[in-house]
């Protein structure tokens, strides 16, 4: 079986790599999130990762603080995790290289998209730190961007829950999931898969949304195009 992919952008959520903690790394869930991206690679298939850092801040909700200041904070956290998956990749032998879209020459390289490309053509995994730079975007709407920019056939949007529903699954028993929406749909029904600026840049750019629950096996379904989790095309 051949994957559907050659290039794919891999979003983990901050929360993700804080498994059952809640907060911060937790060391397993990173590894068994770097095993799955060595499987991917294996098959050949290029991989970006765009990382949240929703587990060691959730600038939003900081109530009072002034809205670039927690940004800000929120963009190193990122980093932060972007290290840390670095570090468990390497641990088994897959080259990896971490951009940050602010300059932390000392940490990482500084986001350049030609030599990001370059790396991806090289078979190395590059992860995107520190989102788009810039305050009010999300890490979702980086996703988008580098998506754009290193022409990745779709975005995999790995997250806690296995889908996309039509209300807070956790909170009501008979949501329900969705298979396939379009942008608009997403949009309209204001569907929490993305915020609305990332979900514009995809449907602007012809960028599929595949989201689904993050686990191991799930990722390589996800590059086999299996049907599982929510597609937004
Ligand atoms: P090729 O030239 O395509 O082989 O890529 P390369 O990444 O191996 O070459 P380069 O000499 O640019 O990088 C060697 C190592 O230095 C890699 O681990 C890079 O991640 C790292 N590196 C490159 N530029 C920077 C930088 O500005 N800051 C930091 N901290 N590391 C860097």
């Amino acid at each position: 079986m051949e994957p559907e992919y050659k290039r794919v952008l891999l979003k983990l959520s901050g929360e993700a790599l804080a498994g059952d903690k809640g907060f911060g790394i937790n060391n397993e869930v990173v590894n068994e999130i770097a095993v799955a991206i060595k499987k991917v690679q294996e098959i050949g298939v290029e991989v970006a990762v765009v990382v949240g850092g929703g587990n060691f801040w959730r600038g939003r909700t900081s109530e009072g603080m002034d809205r670039t200041t927690a940004d800000y904070i929120g963009m190193l956290a990122t980093v932060m995790n972007a290290m840390a998956l670095q570090d468990a990749l390497e641990n088994i032998d897959v080259e990896t290289r971490v951009q940050t879209a602010i300059e932390m020459k000392e940490i990482a390289e500084p986001y350049i998209r030609r030599k990001a490309v370059r790396h991806l053509e090289k078979e190395r995994v590059v992860i995107f730190g520190s989102g788009t730079g810039n305050p009010y975007f999300s890490t979702d709407t980086a996703a988008a961007l580098r998506a754009a920019e290193m022409e990745a056939e779709i975005i995999l949007l790995a997250k806690k829950v296995d889908g996309v529903y039509d209300k807070d699954p956790v909170l009501h028993a008979d949501a329900k999931k969705f298979n396939e929406l379009s942008y608009i749909e997403v949009l309209q029904k204001e569907l929490k898969v993305m915020d609305s600026t990332a979900t514009s840049l995809c449907m602007d750019n012809s960028i599929p949304i595949k989201v689904f629950e993050l686990t191991t096996e799930n990722i390589l379904k996800a590059v086999y195009g299996e049907n599982i989790g929510t597609i937004v095309h």
